[in-house]
């Protein structure tokens, strides 16, 4: 079967699978990887009903001895209970340091499998095998693992690198309509923080999701490669987090991520034109309400101000916001925090 290979330098190099058809592969792409080892995988209730079989039969075919942990669907298992639950199953499984995690789902899954493998007996590998395209795009590349507290989203967490990424994009097509549609959420920053020929393709639908998904993931292991560990530059990653994080905390997560972005990348284009970079926040609104997101922004200015105050991209006394200076060209703009509450006053 043909792939699209992606290779990774970071403190681990890796190699990023992309395809039609790599689920069943799964056994023969993780045999060079990890060798002769046991495997714990890490599901959601969704995923697991769908592909949870066949992926144990994949693994069991490869001669893979595997067992699985499944967590209710949906952001609230992103949390501290659920860390500790899967590592006592770990525990419980007697897995050793040679043996190895597979995430198989969304961000959610992701994150939390990336964090356990990281704390379990101080470090394990593991694999990700993304489902949704947000994961695809995003949070399966590039070695963030999280997990939710109450005070913030993505609070506790480690920079740790899986050994595989497996990225089947036949699996997407099982997805509701609005969870792939976060997923372009995430495509369409791409474009606009550094890719206008990728933007540009996006006002074509349906888009080619192969092609898509590899040019973002490209683009994630450039900037990753440049500034693993956060920064600088891929910061850029962030372009509408910063409001759209804060949206989600107020929405309490009824927003999602996707929406969420799509409407903190309309307030940060909104922004910019009141620094003195250029306006392209009318022709990123049409695109966003051409893949079926509602852009407008349900909370005050003076709630996302108090909503972003726990961001991770606080310094002191400054924040560092992306905002675009053209389509495909995206900068960190450092400003003191109180200058964001007079801007956002004025654009939301
Ligand atoms: N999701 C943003 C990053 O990986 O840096």
């Amino acid at each position: 079967m043909q792939y699209n290979i992606i290779n990774v330098k970071a403190t681990k190099e890796y190699n990023i699978c992309i395809g039609r058809g790599v689920l069943a592969a799964i056994g023969e792409l993780v045999a060079p990887v990890l060798g002769k080892c046991r495997l714990a995988v890490l599901t959601d209730s969704n995923v697991d009903a769908l592909y949870g079989s066949a992926m144990m039969e994949h693994l069991a075919a490869a001669g893979y001895d595997a067992c699985k942990f499944v967590i209710p669907a949906g952001e609230a298992s992103k949390c501290a209970d659920n860390l500790l639950a899967f590592l006592n199953f770990l525990a419980g499984e007697q897995l050793t340091r040679s043996d190895a995690i597979i995430a198989f789902g969304g961000g959610v899954v992701g994150d939390l499998g990336g964090l356990s493998a990281s704390l379990y007996l101080r470090g394990v590998k593991y694999i990700q095998v993304p489902t949704t395209l947000l994961a695809a795009v995003d949070s399966s590349v590039g070695g963030k693992t999280a997990i939710d507290i109450p005070a913030g989203k993505n609070l506790v967490g480690s920079f740790y690198q899986p050994s595989l990424v497996c990225c089947d994009t036949v699996l997407m097509d099982t997805l509701p309509a609005e969870i792939y549609r976060d997923g372009c959420a995430e495509v369409i920053k791409y474009g606009m923080i550094l890719d206008a020929a990728l933007y540009d393709t996006l006002h074509t639908l349906p888009f080619d999701r192969e092609a898509v998904v590899a040019r973002c993931v490209e683009i994630k292991r450039d900037v990753v490669q440049q500034d693993e560990f956060d920064n600088g530059v891929r910061g850029l990653l962030n372009f509408g987090h910063t409001f759209g994080h804060a949206i989600e905390k107020l929405s309490n997560f009824g927003v999602s991520h996707g929406e969420a972005v799509a409407k903190g990348m309309v307030i940060a284009a909104r922004v910019a034109p009141l620094c003195g970079l250029c306006d392209v926040a009318d022709e990123l609104e049409a695109l966003l309400v051409q893949y079926g997101f509602d852009t407008s922004c349900p909370y005050a200015a003076n709630e996302i101000y108090d909503a972003l105050l726990s961001d991770k991209k606080r310094r002191g006394g400054n924040i560092s916001v992306v905002l675009p200076r053209a389509v495909g060209d995206c900068i960190l703009y450092d400003m003191p925090v109180e200058d964001l509450k007079e801007l956002l006053q004025k654009v939301i």
